[in-house]
């Protein structure tokens, strides 16, 4: 068996909210690939999701005080045991006494005595995933080494909808089973991700950009800071909200783009913006008016820079190593295939490695999930990755920038 199949111990710990109901089902995913999963829900995280449904689903007794079994010793027992801890729903209350060292519960316990990787998904109203006693106390738990999910965007409890939302429980199992194997892969590497689409503006109020959101460059922002990387995020016109733990820098334009990506010495650049072809020549200072009766305006654009050529330019003359992936954006025509397109582009572009998205339909700007085809220049790679969440896909990448980092 390979390592990366190995039965794992794992221990599930389970907090006071309502997406406890949803556990069951990362229990279920746990257990179904083969590994042994003890469950530790708080005191009052039984209120939501009982006993019997975790001892049945487990196959183990469940206990939550450290009062019970006491001859066994479970507060240190446990943890100790433990290749894998996940905490999920991980409540602000949870956060906070893990933050604080407190050892006041079993699966406080746990966490205080657990040395392998220890994962927190989190669940909450916003305001208290916003609230900057919970924000420091996820900052503190991340700087000591632990995963702290960012929670999802959606509907929570009641109608309200925000970010705060638990995380699919297949996603969990993913982020969380990649820390036993690949914690620290990227550590002391710094990656440099660009996410967005750059804005030209005509006047003070209006601009040429592009649909794209900065969802896939955030996962791999996420994915590459889950796997013990530095990560800057350079965030062009990015309305979500970006990954904590990272280092983010704004922009708006290409120029601007440019200006904080070309020359850095980063290990790994990603290049997932969308930046904009073309720019107006001229920019107006002051508001266009329409002239009522007038001749429609004309507007003259020019070529921007080719940022992706110009990185892969800079580090072949200064003789660097450096792995640069580009994206593409590409529907098939009667010139070629979207994989065509894709081939063409990562022979005239000379970056290491081209993710290719098929932007034909609706399937790409805004959503959740995405399809792509990885191909590394050296042909080490050409990997096909059916519809998933953009995290799937971010791990997909980062697998590939893995190998040539190697
Ligand atoms: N890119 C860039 N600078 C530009 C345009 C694109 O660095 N001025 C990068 C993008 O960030 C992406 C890759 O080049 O990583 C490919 O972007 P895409 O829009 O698919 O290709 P283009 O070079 O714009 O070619 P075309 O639109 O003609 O297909």
């Amino acid at each position: 068996m390979s390592e990366s199949s190995r039965p794992l111990h794992i221990v599930l710990g389970v907090g006071a909210g309502i997406a406890a109901y949803k556990v069951a089902s990362l229990l279920r995913i746990f257990t179904e690939a083969g590994h042994d999963v003890v469950v530790v829900p708080t005191p009052s995280a039984l209120n939501f999701v009982g006993s019997a449904t975790w001892e049945a689903l487990s196959g183990h007794p469940v206990i939550s005080e450290v009062w019970d079994n006491v001859s066994d010793v479970p507060h240190v027992r446990i943890g100790k045991a433990a290749d894998l801890v996940v905490v999920a729903p991980a409540t602000a209350d949870l956060l906070s006494r893990a933050a604080n060292g407190a050892a006041n519960d079993l699966l406080t316990n746990v966490l205080l005595t657990a040395t392998c990787p220890i994962v927190y998904a989190p669940a909450m109203h916003t305001e208290m995933w916003l609230n900057p006693a919970t924000q420091a106390n996820v900052a503190t738990l991340r700087e000591r080494g632990s995963i702290v999910l960012d929670p999802a965007v959606g509907r929570l409890t009641g109608d309200d909808s925000g970010p705060g939302r638990m995380n699919e429980p297949s996603d969990i199992a993913q982020v969380a089973l990649a820390q036993v194997h690949r914690t620290n892969e990227l550590a002391g590497k710094h990656v440099v991700i660009t996410a967005g689409g750059t804005r030209e503006y005509l006047d003070p109020v209006r601009f040429l950009g592009n649909r794209s959101s900065g969802k896939q460059g955030i996962a791999l922002a996420q994915v590459a800071y889950e796997r013990g990387a530095h990560v800057t995020v350079i965030a062009a016109n990015v309305a979500e909200q970006l990954p904590s733990g990272c280092t983010v820098i704004r922009v708006e334009t290409t120029a601007e783009l440019e200006a904080a990506v070309v020359g850095t010495t980063a290990d790994v650049v990603i290049m997932a913006a969308a930046v904009a072809d073309y720019a107006p020549v001229t920019i107006s200072e002051t508001k266009m008016k329409k002239s009522d009766g007038g001749q429609s305006p004309v507007i003259e654009l020019k070529r921007t820079p080719d940022i992706l050529r110009e990185l892969v330019t800079r580090r072949d003359s200064e003789g660097r190593e450096q792995v640069i992936v580009g994206f593409a954006a590409e529907t098939g025509d009667s010139q070629g295939t979207v994989s065509d397109h894709g081939r063409a582009k990562l022979a005239s572009k000379k970056c290491d490695v081209l993710v290719i998205n098929d932007v034909s339909g609706d399937n790409v700007f805004g959503q959740e999930t995405n399809e792509v085809l990885i191909i590394a220049k050296d042909s080490s790679t050409e990997q096909h990755v059916a519809r998933a969440s953009k995290r799937v896909v971010a791990n997909a990448v980062w697998d590939t920038v893995a190998k040539l980092l190697q």
